[in-house]
């Protein structure tokens, strides 16, 4: 058995996303850049971003998983689809839906190194504390949350909530 619990709400959400596309095109105006999403989890958010920001923008995606089927993570990277895009000379957002341990934003940094990007930053809606091994730089942050299950928004469990709208807390009982 199971229950969800609010933690953030869409409209909460919603604010949040044009809040942070108003401060990376800003940041970003007079350039393209180039956001790649880490699927399966940023797909809704990603795409809220995406059609709220107002400099050229081009998106990829590289698929990543550090889970597998369990809620604790494994501490291993899996990847089973690469970035497409070309990326010397570009700028470049990893969007990523939540970062836990770290694991994943800390090695798909190093992966994108060596593309020749001329700068590497990080989008995350949300920065979750409690198990957070590996120190990652974030440069965008929607929400802080220290700790619980989080599902909804992208977000899922065993590939259960992930098109709810706003983003619950899952506790089992
Ligand atoms: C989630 C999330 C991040 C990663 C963060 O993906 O979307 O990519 O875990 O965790 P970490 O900081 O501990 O590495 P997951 O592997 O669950 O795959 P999914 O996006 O397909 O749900």
């Amino acid at each position: 058995m199971s229950k969800l619990e609010l933690v953030i709400s869409r409209q909460r959400i919603a604010a949040k996303v044009t809040h942070l596309a108003r401060r990376i095109s800003q940041d970003y105006a007079g350039q393209e850049l180039v956001l790649i999403g880490v699927l399966n989890g940023v797909f809704i958010f990603i795409s809220d971003l995406a059609r709220k920001l107002t400099i050229p923008t081009r998106v990829d995606f590289i698929r990543l998983a550090s889970y597998g089927s369990e809620s604790a993570s494994s501490g291993r990277i899996e990847m089973t689809k690469d970035v497409e895009t070309d990326l010397e000379g570009r700028a470049v957002l990893i969007v990523e839906d939540i970062v836990d341990s770290g694991l994943t934003l800390h090695w798909l940094k190093n992966h994108l190194a060596e593309r020749g990007a001329i700068s590497v930053k990080t989008c995350v809606l949300i920065n979750k504390l409690e198990r957070r091994t590996l120190p990652v730089e974030l440069d965008y942050v929607g929400f802080e949350v220290e700790k619980g299950f989080l599902v909804g928004y992208g977000l899922d469990y065993d590939g259960q909530h992930r098109c709810l709208p706003e983003v619950y807390h899952l506790v089992l009982t």
